[in-house]
């Protein structure tokens, strides 16, 4: 007895060192958390629960033989966030290089399975060569193990995936079906094929950081929802996230006490839209100064910045927001845009978090670029995104609601639960003078007469009234008592049930 408890602590040992004090200090020297420390910091202190430690591969070639070490380069296992069950990989550099085996892929598919049984996110700490390259065959199909449940979980628990390191190849398609993917600056990267490859195939010269960076994919491919300076702050972030979301589609986001009044009313929001229509102004100030104690968690901020998205609360009750963004390019809907809510709608609608739009959209981007791009079909994944929703739904106009963009910002026609608007709503099918220049086309040269006709136009469209007399609007609410107007309309929503016809799944245009 006394020989084995030896053993197991030498064993134990072992697998603590992973690759061993030279690997360890190469990640340090790196500026990257080893597998385990990461853990350390991203889980509640002593609440990680280990399993697998002791699995090895299975390998006999090139030497594998003679070559193993506990644990096969990945730690698994549960924890908790803030007390709530999550369950983890954390995928070890200094062991092959955090390559996949087939004993690798097991261990991310057992803590998968256990945790959409139990209903708690799997969050996945990235940092791996790829595939197992000694193993071939495999390790493919370790990694077919692993995306098959990822789609399984999807919608059923929130999965996060971050990226620490290298990832590239096949090996991006896990991350990729996941919830949200942060990626840490200067030391992570995701890529298809790499820049030697890309070098022989297309004669592009690009390196690492711009051809699959964190910045890269944080602002320019939307792959990854941030870019964070480390470590540290990725995972201090990540446990952050996971305070708003639910443990599973199964149960409620959780409801956290705030101090923060519901009826606290905000006088300088009867302030914040500009007397003239085409100046912009910052709608994250209207967020912040809606939602509880200012506590805005905002997904892609630096990707299709036009449209902002994000978590926060009202009332302790966690709630997705959704709101044009009039600083970048006034507002407009374009593809990133679309894509990049129409996903996080999606998210929010799976996991039961009810969706506050916060609307000032003067229409889709023009131009051959957005067409030729397949606006069509992108702008349809946010209207088909919002028109599946059936969480709570509750959004305010807070000035232009031009054209289809009107409708696809959560407008009372697509089952929009309480639909407000500010006095400065303007609800039209397009801005006044663009529509003076098509109806009263024989006018034009007359600068007279299109002013005083837009003006016209202006005074019968360019307010809440004509959408609120036909009931497409519940009410026009005064600026300053938004947050109360908009949690009463969630709490009396709290219980709403709404049900999309039954059917094997819907067909979004993907
Ligand atoms: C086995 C691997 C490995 C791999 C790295 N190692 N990648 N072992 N399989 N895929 C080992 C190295 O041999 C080395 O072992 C240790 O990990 C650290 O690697 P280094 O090269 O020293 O580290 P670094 O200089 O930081 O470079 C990291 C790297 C490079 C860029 C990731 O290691 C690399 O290019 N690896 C191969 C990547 C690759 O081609 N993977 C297969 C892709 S195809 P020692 O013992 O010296 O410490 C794929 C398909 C997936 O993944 C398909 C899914 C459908």
């Amino acid at each position: 007895m006394q020989e084995i408890i030896k053993q197991l602590e030498e064993r134990r040992a072992r697998a603590q060192m992973g690759g061993g004090r030279k690997r360890i200090d190469k990640q340090h020297d790196k500026g990257k958390l080893t597998a385990r420390e990461r853990l350390e910091l991203l889980l509640d202190e002593e609440s990680f629960e280990e399993w697998d430690m002791f699995v090895e591969h299975r390998c006999h070639d090139f030497g594998m033989a003679d070559h193993t070490i506990p644990g096969d380069g990945v730690v698994t296992g549960s924890g908790t966030i803030n007390g709530r069950l999550v369950f983890v990989f954390s995928q070890d550099f200094t062991v092959f290089g955090g390559s996949l085996s087939e004993a690798h892929a097991e261990k991310i598919a057992k803590i998968m399975d256990q945790a959409i049984q139990v209903g708690a996110p799997v969050i996945g700490l990235n940092d791996s060569g790829g595939a197992r390259i000694q193993e071939g065959v495999s390790s493919l199909a370790g990694y077919a193990e692993v995306f098959q449940r990822n789609v399984e979980a999807s919608g059923v628990i929130p999965q996060i995936s971050l990226v620490m390191g290298p990832c590239a190849g096949g090996a991006v398609y896990s991350p990729a079906m996941t919830d949200f993917i942060f990626m840490v600056k200067d030391t992570s990267y995701m890529f298809v094929t790499g820049p030697d490859v890309v070098k022989t195939v297309t004669h592009e010269e690009v390196d690492q950081e711009a051809l699959g960076g964190a910045v890269t994919h944080a602002s320019k491919s939307g792959i990854a929802q941030a870019a964070f300076e480390d470590d540290l702050h990725a995972l201090l972030q990540t446990r952050r996230l996971m305070d708003f979301l639910p443990a599973s589609n199964r149960s409620a986001p959780p409801r956290r006490p705030t101090p923060d009044p519901l009826s606290r009313q905000e006088p300088s929001l009867d302030t914040l839209v500009p007397a003239s229509p085409n100046k912009p102004y910052d709608m994250k100030e209207l967020i912040h100064k809606v939602v509880d104690e200012q506590d805005f968690f905002e997904v892609a901020p630096d990707f299709a910045s036009n449209i902002i998205t994000g978590f926060a609360r009202i009332d302790g009750r966690s709630i997705g927001v959704v709101a044009n963004q009039p600083m970048v390019l006034a507002g407009c809907l374009d593809i990133d845009s679309s894509r990049k809510a129409a996903r996080f709608v999606r998210f929010c609608d799976s996991f039961n978090i009810p969706i506050l739009t916060f609307v000032d959209v003067p229409g889709f981007l023009p131009g051959t670029a957005q067409e030729h791009g397949g606006i069509i079909q992108h702008g349809a994944k946010l209207l088909y995104a919002f028109c599946e929703a059936t969480v709570p739904k509750v959004t305010v106009i807070a000035r232009k609601a031009y054209g289809g963009a009107y409708d696809v910002m959560s407008s009372k026609h697509l089952r929009g639960d309480v639909n407000y608007a500010w006095p400065s709503a303007e609800i039209a099918v397009m801005g006044p003078k663009g529509a003076v220049e098509i109806i009263f086309r024989e006018d034009i040269g007359d600068e007279e007469k299109i002013a005083q006709r837009t003006e016209e136009y202006r005074q019968k469209f360019a307010n809440p009234f004509v959408a609120g007399q036909k009931g497409y609007i519940d009410d026009v609410i005064m600026p300053h008592n938004t947050r109360a107007r908009v949690g009463r309309s969630l709490a009396m929503l709290q219980d709403k049930r709404l049900e999309n016809p039954p059917k094997k799944h819907g067909n979004i245009p993907l």
